[in-house]
């Protein structure tokens, strides 16, 4: 969780306060600016004394601590580098960084001088807020003895920022984090059922949501054979998750979002290996990225329809679980082989995002899954692979990827790939022909359940979980990765 309650901002001038830490930032080769200086004559010369001393030049990721006075305790200031390098995702690193810092010495209450960081640029109080509180993120939850390092709780910021940017860093830090708490959290604790009462919680607290929640009976009655076939072999109760968010004009169609919430994956009956499979916790990461989105959206309320999806289960085997070769069928009719029972992300899938599109007529549907292993060999864990069905939408991806600076690549859905799901009894199968091109042949397997809705496919295999740079990313466990780039997404668009 986070430790961060409140980043809070003052119309005061910082050398008119007290500070225990005040955090000013300084690009490579430049002069202090007036109210440095200011601050400098305040604490007799301390501050040009110091980087005399020390040959500071302001490079990157150097740092220089002063030790003031009674009032004002400790000045650090910071080396942001060449200037023209300078971008909203550095200022968002630098932020986290602060924050550790100030966590490692121990510090609850700290300031910093906006202007120097250059926050006034359009985007950066925004990324510099989301990195603060990124930065006071850690996982403590089943730690019984206190050994938390982040105790930072409050933040004071001066200088010319905008109120608006910074309270929306603010709640997206909060939202990434809250997806991260999901992610994070062991398959026996966050299930199914955990997973909806997060949602509903939610719901119920903003007046333009409305949740329903469908059990596995309903899940079978409606015909989503496909999700059932999965869930069947779980004792666990699964659960399918809608959230219908009315921000917009009530003849809008809504924006659809859905997400893989694989609680567990063992695999099933195609059972996984034993190494790392204690990492199949994370297979619900593309559900916590949409619920991270519903949380921004209930605290930010974007003039625009959403519909939330969510379609949650464990993969386990079991007398009951489905065998390799089993038929079933999906919400739009078609039918399935189910070569691989591992192979499953797109099963439950196949049914909500068939659902989704019917029932709701969406404008456009992105779906969030760690669907592929295959997509750590193609990319590492430094960018999602995205593929979709409509140019118009995958570039608004795009643009969301270059602005909130989660890294997206994108792989090709030919129809060539289309051929090598064909079934042999079956319209087609769950896993393509020759092993090839996995995450490809699962892109194209989910295709055949949108129509011509324009969609999107992120396969966050490899980013859910595992990258730790840059520094806002976590020393270990789920990243909450794609929230931000929603939310940018859906705020290009209202
Ligand atoms: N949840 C896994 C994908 C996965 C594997 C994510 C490793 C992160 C790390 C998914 O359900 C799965 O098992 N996919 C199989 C598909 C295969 C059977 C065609 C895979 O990638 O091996
Ligand atoms: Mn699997
Ligand atoms: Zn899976």
């Amino acid at each position: 969780m986070v430790n961060l309650t409140a980043i809070n901002k003052t119309k005061r001038k910082y050398t008119d306060t007290d500070h225990e830490l005040l955090f000013l930032g300084i690009f490579q080769d430049k002069k202090l600016n007036p109210s440095q200086r200011s601050l400098d004559s305040l604490i007799d010369n301390a501050l040009s004394e110091a980087i005399e001393c020390d040959g500071f030049t302001g490079k990157k990721d150097k740092q220089l601590n002063i030790y003031g006075n009674n009032s004002i305790k400790r000045i650090v200031l910071i080396g942001l580098g060449d200037q023209k390098k300078y971008t909203s995702d550095r200022a968002r690193s630098l932020a986290s960084n602060i924050c550790r810092y100030a966590n490692n010495i121990n510090v609850s209450e700290f300031s910093v001088d906006g202007d120097s960081f250059g926050l006034q640029k359009n985007g950066y109080t925004q990324a510099f807020c989301e990195g603060l509180v990124l930065g006071s993120y850690e996982f403590n939850d089943y730690k019984t003895e206190d050994d938390k390092n982040n105790k930072a709780e409050s933040v004071t910021m001066y200088g010319n920022v905008e109120k608006k940017n910074l309270d929306k860093g603010f709640a997206l830090g909060q939202a990434v984090s809250f997806s991260r708490d999901l992610g994070n959290h062991p398959a026996n604790i966050l299930t199914p059922s955990y997973l909806a009462r997060e949602a509903q919680k939610i719901a119920e607290e903003s007046p333009k949501m409305d949740c329903h929640i469908f059990d596995l009976k309903e899940i079978k009655k409606m015909g989503m054979g496909a999700f059932y076939g999965v869930a069947q072999g779980a004792k666990e109760p699964a659960k399918m998750i809608i959230v219908e968010y009315n921000g917009g004009r009530k003849s809008q169609k809504p924006i659809a979002l859905v997400g893989k919430g694989l609680t567990f994956d063992s695999g099933g009956i195609s059972l996984k290996p034993s190494p790392k499979m204690d990492e199949m916790k994370f297979d619900m990461c593309g559900s916590a990225t949409v619920m991270g989105v519903l949380q921004a959206v209930s605290e930010l309320k974007p003039k625009i329809n959403i519909v939330f999806a969510i379609g949650s289960t464990e993969n386990m085997p079991g007398s009951n679980a489905q065998r390799p070769g089993d038929i079933v069928t999906a919400y739009n009719g078609k039918t399935i082989e189910v070569l691989n029972t591992d192979a499953e992300g797109r099963l439950v899938l196949a049914d909500v995002l068939a659902y989704v599109n019917k029932e709701y007529e969406p404008v456009a549907i992105m779906d969030f899954a760690t669907l592929t292993g295959a997509v750590l060999i193609a990319l590492g864990n430094r960018a999602s692979g995205v593929m979709g069905n409509d140019v118009s939408l995958m570039n608004e991806v795009k643009k969301a990827s270059e602005l909130s600076f989660e890294k997206v690549w994108e792989l090709p859905l030919w129809e060539e790939y289309t051929r090598e799901i064909k079934g042999k009894y079956a319209d087609i199968q769950n896993i393509g022909q020759a092993r090839l091109a996995g995450t490809i042949t699962a892109g194209a397997f989910l295709k055949e359940f949108v129509d011509d809705t324009p969609w999107v496919h992120m396969d966050i295999a490899g980013t859910a979980w595992g990258p730790k740079e840059p520094s806002y990313q976590p020393k270990v466990g789920a990243t909450g990765v794609a929230v931000r780039l929603v939310y940018q997404l859906l705020e290009n668009r209202k």
